[in-house]
């Protein structure tokens, strides 16, 4: 029966507060049990009011005045539920709305806007960015409680199959712990890889797929026995077979989830050469999805500066070199190198020893100042739904 309210007091965004070592999808934490609701609304008298058409039923009330502090309350909780004032102050509801629609990670949430006064063109606009009620105070309390429930429950059965993509993860994360010498491999490529998708102006979308596709491309690793992962000479051509197939195997086990659709071409071709010498369907050129090419660079570049039991790990210089001379022999894609190369001096810069401490915001910040052709300028609008899908995206 009882309800807590937490109003959000923050005066900035917190979105470059997002890092990467929080969770394998970068999502907020989520606590058992009681439903969040986000209610925003300037008026103190209205939110109040809200609170009382409510009731009393297991929830917890966020506050936010404007929709910044609400992109900040989305960033910071698991929400369940948005209530929102049609005239919300800065950017409104509908486009608020529209942007968490268009996020992958806030797509499924509820928004409700509720308008002091019936104006059908607003309706219309509303329900065409994606607003799942559009409802006019005053509020009839018990028709309200009934469609926030319905909506709720909606909600629980879409973070249900959000469970079972993040037990994905941890079994993603388990290939990674198997090999010591592998360190925080899937946080450096899922940095990279995001850092090549915003140097090449892709869409949140994919660069969310990036960052995702850094920690799942070798989950089919779990079915590859120790004796070959970690056999420290040459593997013979039956194991050399079998460390093949984590390819395909990995793509197996991701397969059954809708949400991780985008993913699977990086699973099964980040091993693809750019002369159609790789595996495992031997794809050449400009067959090979642009997302696994993009991985790919990280995941040589990783593994050449890495040391591992039968060679040590090479200096930067010497990986670059490698990664040139394999773009001559045909084997990777020249463009894909030369961007790689013009972004590596920002991750040598930073050197973090420890890349938790690298958010994508200062990532996105900190590109342009080391590239050597800058990047097409973006309007603010899309600057910001970049950095909240960012936030929000995996
Ligand atoms: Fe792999």
């Amino acid at each position: 029966m009882a309800t807590q309210s937490t109003p959000y007091c923050g005066d900035s965004l917190p979105l470059g507060d997002w890092n990467v070592s929080d969770s394998a999808a970068g999502k907020p934490e989520r606590s058992a049990g009681q439903a969040k609701i986000l209610l925003v609304e300037a008026s103190a008298a209205n939110r109040r009011k809200m609170r009382s058409a409510l009731g009393e039923f297991e929830y917890e009330l966020i506050e936010a005045g404007t929709t910044s502090e609400a992109v900040a309350a989305v960033s910071l909780n698991a929400v369940d539920l948005v209530l929102i004032d049609l005239l919300a102050p800065e950017m409104g509801a509908t486009e608020f709305c529209r942007m968490l629609k268009r996020a992958p990670a806030t797509q499924f949430l509820p928004v409700f806007v509720v308008a002091g006064f019936d104006d059908i063109e607003a309706e219309v606009r509303a329900i065409e960015a994606g607003a799942d009620e559009f409802l006019i105070a005053p509020l009839r309390p018990k028709a309200f409680r009934a469609r926030v429930q319905a909506s709720l429950r909606y909600k629980a059965m879409i973070d249900s199959l959000d469970d079972s993509e993040t037990v994905l993860f941890s079994l993603a994360q388990s290939v990674e712990e198997r090999d010591p010498t592998l360190g925080q491999h899937c946080q450096r490529l899922s940095l990279m890889a995001a850092a090549m998708g915003i140097a090449l102006n892709l869409p949140p979308q994919d660069i969310a797929t990036l960052q995702r596709g850094g920690y799942l491309h070798d989950i089919g690793k779990v079915a590859i026995p120790d004796s070959v992962l970690f056999k420290p000479g040459p593997l013979n051509e039956e194991e050399w077979a079998i460390m093949k197939s984590h390819t395909e195997k990995g793509e197996r086990i991701c397969s059954h989830m809708r949400t991780l659709t985008d993913i699977l071409p990086i699973i099964r071709h980040h091993h693809e050469r750019w002369d159609g010498s790789g595996y495992p369907d031997g794809l050449k050129g400009e067959e090979i999805p642009l997302l696994a090419r993009i991985l790919q660079m990280a995941d040589v570049y990783d593994a050449l500066t890495t040391a591992r039991c039968y060679k040590r790990a090479l200096l930067p210089e010497e990986a670059i070199e490698v990664m040139s001379d394999e773009a001559k022999r045909g084997w990777r894609d020249p463009n894909m190198v030369e961007l790689f190369i013009d972004i590596l001096p920002m991750f040598r810069t930073q050197a973090p020893a420890d890349f938790s401490r690298l958010s994508l915001n200062a990532l996105a910040s900190s590109l342009e100042k080391f590239r050597k052709q800058p990047a097409r300028s973006s309007s603010r609008t899309s600057l910001f739904e970049n950095q909240f899908q960012l936030a929000n995206g995996l």
